[in-house]
């Protein structure tokens, strides 16, 4: 059989042109929404008494053998029928004859792929937020076993005031938090129906699109029909969503490997999560948070690719959008592959509290404390500031910490200052006493964990 928009030629399509064109090595990962797309229209097109019932039934058997062989990768595919829907027409043609031909009444492939790449995205998208949702789980339970293990606190990676590791990992679990908000809000814009929008302006044929829309789940329907099949920003919106996932997971990933350093010594990967070297035999490598942290790159690309692709676009279909498919695949992947390791990654590794602990009494990161207990005594906060940045400079030449100066040392430089000093100053009550709303006291941290909790709950029955 030739081509099947073969009509109006007098040759043959120049076989490079034909490879260069064709989608059909990536977009057969859409054969089965292409047949559930067509399994709805077909039965509206019946229906409707666009076609007898009798063909409807024909094409709907055809329709599932195809489906069978699909699951059985039994179904072969050939460039020269250049894409996933015109593979699968020829072979319902081949299946159960010419009625076959009467399945594209009222379609073109303009919203038949859209309707394609709208019901892939949206089990895609489902699956995600499961996904992200694991490593929430992870994380909290991680959490939930260290609110009173102390580490420093940084900022520009200066020590800066020690804090509850719950408290420093709880921070993800927020941002995850968002990240599943985004993906559950872009629902909204995946569950609309393109279908029945023709190539561009609609049908001649009585259809009904809110029947197809019913019949494949979605929740409304394309109100314009070159909007419909010129759309592409619910994948832009995808992509976008997992650009800033990806983000959060990259810094993670980050402090992973810092913290798994020597120098920091903070946790340890779990040996099935790292790799060695083929020289140096003392080697454990973090090579998955490494590469999480790299595949943020191609998520990135995928992203500014479709955007840039579509920037330029007249309405309304552009064989440029055919473009929109391997970035998006590529990123689904690349997410599954990364959600599906973090939460293992996070849940065996081992948290070394004596490292934590030490770190946090060999440094300064309690003057803060210091500063504020004169403040208690009356002192205004700026001119505390002052008075232990100069207490702070003295401990330094005197290679000393705060909680070794001796008291005549500290009655120097205020009068305010007595012997309880030493309390405020010992990391747990550092921590302990950071209690305002949202702070790293374990009262705080906990019943932030309980949000969190509920959260989980609430969002798990939300998305079924
Ligand atoms: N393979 C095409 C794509 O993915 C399907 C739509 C083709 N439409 C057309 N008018 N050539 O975009």
């Amino acid at each position: 059989m030739s081509k099947l928009w073969g009509g109006r030629f007098t040759k043959d399509t120049d076989k490079l042109v034909e490879e260069f064109t064709a989608s059909i090595e990536f977009d057969q990962q859409l054969a089965l929404e292409d047949i559930e797309g067509s399994l709805a229209h077909v039965q509206m097109l019946g229906e409707c008494e666009i076609i007898s019932l009798e063909d409807a039934k024909t094409i709907t058997s055809g329709l599932y053998t195809l489906k069978k062989k699909i699951e059985a990768g039994e179904l072969s595919y050939t460039v020269e029928d250049e894409d996933i829907h015109m593979n699968l027409e020829k072979h319902l043609i081949e299946e159960i004859g010419p009625v076959g031909g009467k399945l594209h009444t009222g379609r073109s492939r303009n919203d038949q792929v859209a309707t394609d790449m709208h019901l892939y995205l949206k089990r895609k998208t489902i699956e995600m937020i499961g996904l992200i949702e694991d490593a929430q789980i992870a994380i909290l339970t991680q959490s939930k076993e260290n609110v009173d293990t102390v580490i420093p606190g940084y900022t520009h990676l200066q020590r800066a005031q020690p804090i509850s590791f719950a408290h420093h990992l709880m921070a993800y679990f927020w941002m995850l938090e968002r990240d599943k908000e985004r993906m559950i809000d872009s629902l909204k814009r995946v569950d609309v129906l393109p279908l029945g929008a023709g190539a561009l302006a609609g049908t001649t044929f009585a259809i009904n699109r809110e029947r197809v829309a019913e019949l494949l789940g979605f929740d409304s329907i394309y109100p314009n029909s070159m909007d419909a099949v010129s759309d592409r920003d619910f994948i832009l919106e995808f992509l976008s969503a997992a650009s800033i996932l990806m983000t959060h997971i990259s810094r993670l990933s980050e402090e992973l490997v810092i913290w798994s350093s020597q120098e920091f010594g903070f946790i340890e990967l779990d040996d099935s999560f790292c790799t060695g070297s083929s020289i140096m035999p003392q080697k454990k490598n973090p090579d998955v948070p490494e590469l999480l942290r790299a595949k943020t790159g191609r998520v990135y690309g995928n992203l500014i690719g479709l955007l840039t692709v579509l920037k330029g676009l007249p309405l309304a279909y552009n064989k440029d959008m055919q473009e929109d498919k391997e970035g998006m695949f590529d990123t689904v992947k690349t997410l599954e592959g990364t959600l599906k390791l973090l939460a293992p990654m996070i849940g065996s590794m081992t948290i070394n509290e004596a490292a934590m602990k030490k770190a946090v009494t060999q440094d300064y990161s309690n003057a803060t404390d210091l500063a504020d207990y004169l403040v208690t005594k009356g002192m205004p906060f700026r001119e505390a500031h002052a008075v232990v940045g100069q207490i702070v400079l003295h401990a330094i030449q005197q290679k000393q910490y705060l909680l070794d100066l001796e008291f005549s040392v500290y009655q120097q430089y205020s009068s305010l200052f007595e012997t309880d000093l030493y309390d405020v100053l010992a990391p747990e009550n550092v921590v302990a006493t950071r209690a305002s709303t949202g702070g790293t006291a374990q009262t705080q941290v906990r019943k932030q964990i309980e949000m969190a909790e509920s959260k989980l709950l609430k969002k798990q029955t939300l998305t079924k």
